[in-house]
């Protein structure tokens, strides 16, 4: 029933990008391609078929008998298209479009020319659809100052055929419409660099369809529910709020590959669960208020290619599990309070070696293992503003021994020494060498993935 409906709308989706295409030829240079697509997604989705029929012809409207008055004859319902036109239509009297952007938004454009609107034919019908909305970077707000709320466009009566919806850099306001539940074909969302305010909008996002969330850049508070982390998103960009409290201890349930969690104000440890995430392939926690001590089942985590928890108030030693990251290239643990030895092992994990980034500037180590030295000649490692006798730029002798006689020791210090993939440590090389994705999260104009 699940795959039915994903293959559905994949196919939804992947007509209304090779139509877009297609339109976009004198139109929509600037409509950014969904970054889902651009995530591989569409790899994962590339069986094209649909199950076409399966019941759709309208009953017919009931014969009325001689005697009575012929009724008027019922009104013809909107097609989805003119349904959809209405929406936007509506919505552009509502706005002040500083760019122009819906100025061929009028009575001599046909909808699916409309600048940021991608049509396709809905699943099952040969009926054309607004399958997406692109409003990215418009900065479009409300009339007279008032607030643009997202349900304007989001709401369940307007364009519920949406696949998609990415307004990067606007000024919706208010809180995420829970409408969208109900958009069977759902899969995107993207309010990024918006004013949206209040809790995680969880209630928001359980459509079965949605796998790529992005809410960078709002003004979100709140703890991060448990929920979350059940949900079969790919994608959850959630930095640059203002969230709150710990991370919930179920987070490793989470299928997701990409997540960035970084700028806001979550505190307490690092979830041990984040280990047993099984997609995970690059996460951001920096700059929060995160502390105690690093899990080592960090070090299960195979497909590991960005793990940055810089800029919090971790501490302890980097656990020998680490060593077995055997796809991390951009490891930054900078701007902590880590201390002890560098472990030999992380040092000669290949995929940090060959154009890696080991970042551990900004901490207390207080000595590297013999095969860290060569990635400090290479620059691949930092250990500026460290305790590491006979290297420049590191922290005064004062200032280190002061930090040691009052650092805080981790609990079963031993489980730090062990390593999960002993005998052939961290010789596969990974075949991938592309550029991370979620460091460009960290801007708030929208992604060009
Ligand atoms: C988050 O932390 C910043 C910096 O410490 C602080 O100014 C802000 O008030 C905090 N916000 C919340 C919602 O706790
Ligand atoms: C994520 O992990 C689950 C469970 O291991 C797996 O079924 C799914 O195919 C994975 N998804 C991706 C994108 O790798
Ligand atoms: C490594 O990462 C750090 C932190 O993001 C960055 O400041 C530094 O420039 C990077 N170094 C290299 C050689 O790319």
């Amino acid at each position: 029933m699940e795959t039915t409906t994903k293959t559905i709308f994949s196919f939804f989706l992947l007509s209304s990008l090779l139509l877009h295409l297609y339109f976009s030829q004198g139109v929509a240079q600037e409509v950014a391609k969904s970054e889902s697509e651009a995530l591989g997604e569409a790899e994962k989705r590339e069986t094209l078929e649909i199950i076409i029929g399966g019941g759709g012809s309208p009953a017919p409207y009931p014969v009325p008998s001689p005697e009575t008055p012929c009724p008027p004859p019922p009104p013809k319902p909107l097609s989805r298209l003119e349904r959809a036109r209405r929406v936007l239509l509506n919505f552009k009297t509502l706005i002040l479009d500083p760019t122009c952007y819906t100025q061929n938004w009028n009575e001599n454009t046909d909808t699916c020319d409309f600048r940021g609107v991608r049509c396709a034919s809905y699943p099952n019908s040969e009926e054309r659809a607004v399958a997406g909305l692109d409003l990215n970077g418009a900065r479009v707000t409300g009339q007279n100052g008032c607030p643009l709320p997202v349900s304007s466009l989001l709401g369940v009566n307007q364009i519920p055929e949406l696949t998609f919806f990415h307004v990067n850099s606007n000024s919706f306001a208010g809180s995420v419409p829970t409408d969208i539940t109900k958009f069977p074909f759902f899969f995107e969302l993207d309010l990024s660099n918006n004013k949206i305010k209040g809790q995680f909008p969880i209630d928001a996002i359980t459509s079965k369809v949605l796998v790529f969330l992005d809410l960078r850049f709002n003004q979100l508070t709140g703890p991060i529910p448990p929920q979350l982390f059940l949900k079969d998103l790919d994608v959850i960009f959630i930095n640059n709020n203002q969230f709150t409290q710990c991370l919930p201890q179920n987070f490793g349930y989470t299928p997701a590959r990409y997540l960035t969690f970084a700028n806001n104000n979550l505190t307490g440890p690092i979830p041990k669960s984040v280990g047993y995430a099984p997609n995970l392939t690059e996460v951001l926690f920096l700059g929060n208020k995160f502390d105690g001590c690093l899990p080592v089942e960090i070090g299960n985590l195979k497909r590991a290619v960005v793990f940055d928890v810089s800029k919090n108030l971790l501490t302890g030693p980097i656990p020998h599990s680490f060593g077995c990251l055997k796809s991390i290239q951009y490891l930054n643990l900078a701007q902590n309070k880590f201390y002890g030895c560098v472990p030999d092992n992380v040092c000669q994990i290949s995929s940090l070696r060959n154009n890696g980034n080991l970042s551990l500037a900004d901490n207390y180590f207080n000595d590297v293992g013999p095969s860290c030295w060569s990635l400090i000649k290479s620059k691949v490692l930092d250990v500026s503003k460290n305790c590491i006798r006979g290297l420049p730029n590191q922290r005064s002798p004062y200032e280190c021994s002061q930090f040691y006689k009052r650092k805080t020791t981790c609990p079963n210090p031993s489980s730090f020494y062990y390593v999960p993939c002993r005998g052939n440590p961290s010789s596969e090389t990974t075949g991938s060498t592309s550029a991370p994705v979620t460091y460009k999260t960290l801007k708030p104009h929208r992604l060009r993935l």
